[in-house]
């Protein structure tokens, strides 16, 4: 049975559409059973929509506190029992009540070869900082903001004299496929959380899987 996977968005949602067109290809052994959203103009509930998949939006600003608003988004996953969360350019720090709720089981995209660069503008740091390689990294999501086990890390050189969109298009393009790769190897269950780390085929790993890219 596939498994069951709720996609968390906040924007346009092109990983998202790296999702969809992988299940539709027959490339990614998921159900991709809700779409949510705390931003009701989000582009990324139309492709959900247009793909066939149910869809929820909550907005965060009608709530108290952090912890609150994530306990009404739980109650929309909960509903379809996801095992799998696949946050997708999802701009909001989760409470550490909701990592708790999901132990394990919720993913990160992150655009920059973590341990660099988490949090905003990662692209300019790279490049600010001379680099020779940048990229995208997805772990498992820890209370730790950007910090979880690493298990899949996409890179690609960066060009001299580029820009920070025009290297952000391009991390874009390798997160499209380093994405749905590592959501495959969870929904199958060849990686696993245990004990605060990431295992794969049954090993534990200290750092990811590393692709190149062109
Ligand atoms: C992605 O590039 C993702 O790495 C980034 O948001 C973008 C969403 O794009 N996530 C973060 O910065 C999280 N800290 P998309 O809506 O087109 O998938």
């Amino acid at each position: 049975m596939a498994c069951r996977t709720a996609i968390l968005i906040s924007g346009s949602g092109t990983n998202l559409q790296a999702f969809i067109d992988a299940v539709a290809a027959g490339d990614l052994d998921l159900e991709l059973s809700i779409v949510f959203s705390n931003r009701p103009d989000a582009y990324g509930l139309e492709r959900a929509a247009r793909a066939g998949i149910p869809t929820a939006c909550i907005e965060h600003g009608q709530f108290e506190d952090r912890e609150s608003f994530d306990r009404a988004v739980a109650a929309e996953l909960d509903a379809v029992q996801p095992e799998l969360i696949v946050l997708a350019g999802f701009m909001r720090i989760l409470s550490p009540w909701f990592v708790e709720h999901f132990e394990g089981r919720i993913l990160n995209i992150h655009p920059a070869l973590l341990p660099k660069y988490p949090g905003l503008n990662t692209h300019q740091r790279a490049l600010d900082a001379g680099d020779e390689w940048h990229g995208s990294t997805v772990h498992f999501v820890t209370e730790e903001l950007d910090g979880g086990p690493r298990i899949l890390a996409g890179r690609l050189r960066v060009i001299p004299g580029e820009s920070a969109d025009e290297l952000q298009t391009r991390v874009q393009a390798v997160e499209h496929q380093i994405y749905p790769e590592a959501a495959g190897l969870v929904g199958s269950g060849r990686a696993v959380f245990r004990d605060g780390q990431a295992l794969l085929d049954g090993e534990p790993t200290t750092e990811p899987v590393v692709r190149s890219f062109a």
